[in-house]
């Protein structure tokens, strides 16, 4: 029976995979670490965590040799928009942190998830409808360190067997967890506004189209892969996936048809503007539906339906049980 370890796992990404690791694989086989305590109650209390820095080698290898780990989803990374203010710790975390973990991951015989990101690609990249395997010279930290983090995954499947695996994620969406200092937050932080004051500023331009993924099904597409015939994949990492591209203004026409009186308008922020104009418009993501079977359930209106109705019921909730 596999013992999973997530680590980032009180991040956007990471509180959302562990809980729904649990529910798959039972409580007591998923390990979740961070290094900050959870203050959602559910992760806390629902099955182990650990305090980990993933800059700290020694103590990754006890954690896993302690807990019988055999499977590492590594979620701790530090996103886009935090990266350009502090490039020297989001290379440390998101490149020499990865090196441990793989390393700890070949000591262990373990698999390995690694999330890479539509930021792995730059202005030299072909916009629309980018191919799976294509240019790829980021002009940000956060690229940079995501293809490294790409290289390295096949580097070590091919030198040493590690069975590693990665996506391209997209923006993601969710009403239980909020991002934090990505590109793509915008497209969390516009709902919370939408149900509060119906109305949104947002720092992106109105025609900036990025790919984009409600929660639940970047959920999904994690478990799945990790559970796919290893003898289909090809490209391992990482694959691109997508599930909807959308701009601010077709999210704001989206959103009107729930709440008719929500306007949106325009404070372009230059640094994250400039991160956004050097990513895909879109994504061709039919390796990963070829090779392992991706496919989304949810499109824009479906997830504006459900993301403002979880987020009403949760809104609604005394303070102390809203964090999911
Ligand atoms: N959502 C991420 C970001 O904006 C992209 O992977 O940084």
């Amino acid at each position: 029976m596999k013992k999973i370890l997530v680590t980032g796992a009180v991040g956007q990404i990471g509180s959302e995979l562990t809980v729904a690791l649990r529910k798959k694989y039972g409580d007591d086989k998923v390990i979740a670490t961070d290094i900050r305590m959870p203050s959602d109650i559910e992760l806390r209390n629902s099955g182990p965590f650990e305090i980990l820095d993933c800059l700290d080698s020694h103590h990754i290898t006890r954690v896993m040799q302690i807990h019988k780990v055999d499977r590492i989803y590594h979620m701790a990374a530090i996103l886009s928009a935090v990266g350009e203010s502090k490039p020297n710790q989001a290379w440390q975390l998101n490149v020499n942190g990865l090196y441990n973990i793989l390393e700890a991951a070949r000591q262990y015989q373990c698999s390995l998830f690694f999330p890479s990101s539509i930021g792995a690609f730059g202005p030299a990249t072909p916009k629309v409808n980018t191919p799976q395997d294509t240019i790829q010279r980021p002009e940000t930290m956060y690229g940079v360190t995501k293809v490294a983090g790409e290289l390295l995954c096949d580097y070590y499947h091919k030198r040493f067997n590690l069975d590693s695996r990665g996506l391209r994620l997209p923006g993601l969406i969710s009403y239980a967890t909020e991002p934090g200092g990505g590109t793509t937050d915008y497209a969390v932080e516009i709902f919370y506004e939408a149900i509060k004051h119906k109305q949104y500023t947002c720092y992106l331009r109105d025609d900036c189209s990025l790919d984009m993924m409600y929660m639940p099904d970047a959920i999904r597409a994690m478990i799945e892969l990790m559970e796919a015939e290893s003898s289909k994949l090809i490209h391992r990492n990482a694959f691109n996936i997508t599930a909807m591209n959308f701009t601010p203004s077709t999210l704001s026409e989206s959103i009107k048809k729930v709440i008719p009186e929500f306007e949106i308008s325009f404070n372009i922020d230059p640094a994250r503007q400039k991160i956004a104009d050097s990513w895909p418009d879109s994504i061709d993501d039919s390796s990963a539906r070829n090779e392992w079977g991706w496919k989304p359930k949810y499109d824009l209106d479906a997830m504006t339906n459900d993301m403002i109705a979880k987020l009403k019921g949760k809104m609604s909730l005394p303070e102390q049980q809203k964090s999911r």
